[in-house]
């Protein structure tokens, strides 16, 4: 089984409402333990890498620790390009064998986002590569960009087809309140997504793939555990996973997660190796790590995409 794109799994998702967890990569284990944990459930997957990624464990790595879970799992997988900076960015992705991008352009003007938008897709679409757009601006952090939440803003409906049928992107990602990161609401205020919103897009863009960034929901259980030994990350809040799941009954068809890894990893090393102060061997803590993002990931497939037993 080759590295496929989204286009298929997408128009599954949207008829079958559910969605595809698009989970970010960085190491070997992160790709281990989000793997078998698809294996297991027969969800389709989408692996994907950040341009920090790219430049923490370099774009060959990454390519061939996807090939192994491919050839370890039989799984079909979406290998794809998390916020490309660029078309350069873009470019490299696709001359260097990812079957899916996005160009985040969000922060630019509207014509701007547009312009640079659709030349990936010229450029993508070529070579059988599909191309995930952004409109509205998400707060929170990704890479060196940092957006304040008085810069964030919601996604426009009146603008979606415009955007869409002018750039000819496969799948458009937008702002209804998630954001990027651990703290992603005030804490003491109720955290609700804008399903207006979502609602005015999807009925602007019939049958069309919507993208939620920034849908961890960031487990109680994991910040209380990272506190408890050691760490300091009071206030962290996520997204609510029935709001998450209802989302993916309607027009989302991809959900991304990556602070949740993050905290399943670092809760587990920060209990290990509170609890044996006297082990070294990184695989005494890595491997209960990888068991937390199995165990997370079959969690996020289950009861937040829905996306099992889909192949
Ligand atoms: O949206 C951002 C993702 O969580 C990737 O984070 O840029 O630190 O790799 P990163
Ligand atoms: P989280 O920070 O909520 O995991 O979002 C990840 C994301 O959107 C990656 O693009
Ligand atoms: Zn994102």
């Amino acid at each position: 089984m080759p590295l496929v794109t989204s286009k298929e799994m997408f128009a599954k998702a949207y008829n079958g409402g559910y969605a595809i967890g698009a989970f970010n990569v960085n190491n070997m284990e992160i790709v281990q333990g989000i793997t078998e944990a698809a294996k297991e459930l027969e969800a389709p997957l989408i692996l994907q890498v950040s341009k920090g990624a790219r430049a923490y464990a370099n774009h060959t790595y990454l390519i061939k620790l996807v090939e192994a879970a491919i050839i370890e799992t039989g799984l079909p997988i979406v290998l794809h390009l998390d916020h490309g900076d660029s078309f350069e960015t873009c470019k490299s992705c696709i001359d260097g064998g990812f079957t899916s991008v996005m160009i985040d352009a969000s922060s630019k003007p509207f014509e701007e986002n547009i312009e640079i938008t659709r030349k990936v897709v010229e450029y993508a679409h070529d070579r059988g590569v599909v191309v995930e757009a952004e409109l509205g601006t998400l707060a929170g952090i990704e890479d060196e960009v940092k957006v304040s939440a008085e810069d964030s803003s919601y996604t426009r409906p009146e603008e979606v087809e415009e955007f869409v049928s002018r750039t000819g992107c496969d799948s458009l990602a937008i702002a209804i309140g998630t954001s990027h990161g651990a703290y992603k609401f005030k804490p003491g205020t109720k955290p609700q997504l804008r399903f207006d919103v979502l609602e005015e897009v999807s009925k602007r863009l019939p049958g069309f793939p919507i993208v939620l960034h920034g849908s961890s929901s960031v487990p109680q259980d994991l910040v209380e555990k990272i506190n408890k030994f050691g760490g300091a990350m009071p206030g962290a809040i996520g997204v609510p996973e029935d709001q998450l799941r209802h989302a993916a009954s309607l027009s989302v068809c991809k959900i991304n997660i990556d602070s949740d890894l993050r905290l399943a990893m670092t809760a587990t090393i920060r209990e290990f190796l509170a609890l044996h102060p006297d082990k070294f061997d990184p695989r005494e803590y890595l491997k209960p790590a990888r068991a937390a993002i199995k165990e997370l990931v079959a969690h996020k497939i289950v009861n937040v995409l829905g996306c099992d037993h889909k192949i």
